[in-house]
């Protein structure tokens, strides 16, 4: 059977297409990818670390509670002050809250007993919800021996034909 060698792109519905570029680039450090005078105007296409998210854009984007994606990030002490600095509400439930909870909790983030992965919860302009991970003890592969996460080079695109971009 072939092997599936990662997941490519998942594609989210939005509202306004350069209100999420701004907030994905601002926010996720997201880098616009140019496809093309006839792509971009189907679709927002951006690359996230190693993979890519597309946005369609859609008068009313569905809200269904619970659906998130995940993204890993290299260091959780600099992702939640970057999100502080920019005003940007996190919590591990969820919501749109940064109080703590009733029984004293720290309801900003949570932290994964088994695997020590921190994680907690933002929402993007349209209320897509998107929680952000760190895992301090890394990746394995089956033997036990440490994987490095996917590459994440500044410009790293799939190749297209020279004369692709003059085409579309
Ligand atoms: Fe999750």
């Amino acid at each position: 059977m072939p092997k599936v060698t990662m997941i490519h792109h998942v594609n989210v519905a939005i509202s306004d297409r350069q209100r999420t570029r701004e907030w994905y680039e601002k926010v996720l450090g997201a880098e616009f990818l140019d496809r093309g005078a006839a792509r971009n105007e189907r679709q927002l296409q951006l690359r996230i670390g190693s993979g890519e998210m597309h946005f369609t854009e859609t008068p009313e984007p569905m809200r269904v509670p619970a659906v998130h994606f995940a993204v890993e990030v290299d260091n959780w002490e600099a992702t939640l002050a970057h999100l502080d600095a920019l005003g940007v509400p996190y919590s591990h439930g969820g919501a749109r809250r940064t109080e703590p909870t009733s029984d004293g909790e720290d309801a900003r983030y949570g932290q994964r007993e088994d695997t020590e992965q921190y994680y907690t919860y933002i929402h993007d302009p349209d209320g897509n919800m998107i929680e952000l991970v760190y895992h301090p003890l890394g990746l394995e592969d089956a033997t036990g021996n440490p994987v490095q996460v996917g590459h994440n080079a500044p410009g790293l695109r799939w190749r297209q034909l020279p004369d692709a971009m003059s085409n579309v």
